[in-house]
């Protein structure tokens, strides 16, 4: 084997990561096809309940925030469950919080009761996530960062709380797809965030604090997408890879095949940026719906007001939304919606995060096995008949 495996929360696992994927992208089935493998699958937290169809049911239309975040953790229960049974005791199962939700320490909560080996928190720097698991000292903690500064301000505040990170994730916003570790879209391409620079500063970094042997792993997100770049990587200071978009087009991916296909089909030309309702920039696939957004984007900026009615689930699911608090610098739609239309394979009315890079496999659906062979092993399967 020319790889090390990664010891994470307890364990020794494939140092090919599954990243958590909103909204429904990645759930059990993906996330337990990636545990069975040996590897860490991740569930994406926010919103799961539009995978049960009864708590949908309970919800639809009842613009009750407290009812919507009850569905959401009886949904993240089910999900953790359901995908720790299909992993059959192999791998781990991370459950993905974004630090821009706002029901995040709850949903940190209910994924702590349920059974999660790991958090992971990005969209947002997660200093307080140390006390939000204060009951459960073995959780795995990873944190979702994309350049050595905010490593350095997270992993200072952890140390003086008596916890270190278990991983970084460190993930780069010129490839990664969906929000963006960038305060401002001019700033997705510069240099401070170029892998073999993060690496080398977090490593003076950890050598300066001291780490020696209990310095956490790195693991690489955003544009891997093919097994050279893996060894590459994993020969050149990272201890793993994390992919999302390719795992997102996998035969377990949990999203509707309209999904897959979408994202499948984006050629280099198709990908976009822009600034999300959460005020982070974003990559998605420019549909139909995005284009015209993009379009009406200055118009919409300048009726910008703060106004909870345009919140129209009243599920208030930011802590800040550019939309019902009027930010007019940030996006103006319902973000929400866009993603579960995505979700459902509404291919005119969805809004398709994806990555920038190619996909191992170009357009054809493969299996989470697969995959996690070539990128590993650099196996290419035989063509499909
Ligand atoms: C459809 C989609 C949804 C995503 N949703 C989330 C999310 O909810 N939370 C998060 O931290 N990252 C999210 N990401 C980022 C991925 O977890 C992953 O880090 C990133 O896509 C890696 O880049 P790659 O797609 O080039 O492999 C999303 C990515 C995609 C493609």
């Amino acid at each position: 084997m020319w790889f090390k495996t990664v010891r994470l929360a307890g364990r020794d696992i494939l140092p090919v990561f599954q990243g958590g994927m909103g909204v429904g992208i990645s759930a059990h089935r993906l996330a337990g096809a990636v545990a069975r493998e040996g590897a860490m699958g991740t569930i994406a937290s926010i919103d799961l309940r539009h995978h049960h169809p009864d708590l949908v049911e309970v919800t639809e239309n009842c613009k009750d925030r407290d009812i919507v975040d009850w569905a959401n953790h009886v949904a993240l229960d089910r999900e953790i469950k359901q995908a720790k049974s299909l992993s059959e005791g192999n791998g781990l199962i991370a459950v993905n919080v974004m630090k821009a939700v706002r029901d995040h320490p709850a949903l940190v909560r209910q994924a702590c009761e349920s059974g999660a080996d790991v958090i992971v928190m990005g969209a947002g720097l997660p200093i307080d996530l140390p006390e939000m698991v204060q009951d459960y000292p073995s959780i795995g903690l990873v944190p979702i960062l994309s350049e050595a500064r905010g490593i350095a301000i997270v992993l200072k505040k952890w140390m003086k709380k008596g916890r270190l990170p278990d991983a970084i994730i460190i993930e780069h916003p010129a490839h990664a797809g969906g929000h963006l570790g960038a305060t401002r879209l001019e700033d997705l391409r510069d240099g401070r965030f170029d892998f073999a620079g993060v690496i080398e500063q977090t490593q003076n970094l950890f050598h300066e604090l001291g780490l020696g042997n209990n310095a956490p792993p790195l693991v690489l997100a955003g544009g891997i997408d093919s097994h050279e770049k893996v060894r590459h990587w994993l020969t050149c200071g990272a201890q793993g890879v994390q992919l999302g978009t390719a795992f997102a087009v996998t035969k377990e991916g949990d999203a509707h095949p309209n999904f897959k296909q979408v994202l499948l089909d984006a050629e280099p030309s198709d990908m976009t940026e822009f600034v999300s309702v959460a005020g982070l920039p974003a990559r998605a696939v420019a549909t139909r719906w995005l284009k015209s957004y993009k379009k009406s984007e200055t118009r919409l900026a300048n009726c910008a007001k703060a106004d909870p009615r345009r919140c129209s689930q009243r599920a208030d699911c930011l802590t800040q939304c550019g939309l019902r608090d009027g930010i007019s610098k940030f996006g103006q739609f319902c973000i929400d919606l866009k993603l579960i239309a995505a979700l459902r394979g509404e291919v005119d009315k969805g809004l398709f995060f994806r990555g920038a890079g190619k996909l191992p496999f170009g357009k054809t659906v493969r299996s989470v096995h697969e995959l996690i062979d070539y990128l590993l092993n650099g196996h290419m399967p035989e063509p499909a008949v």
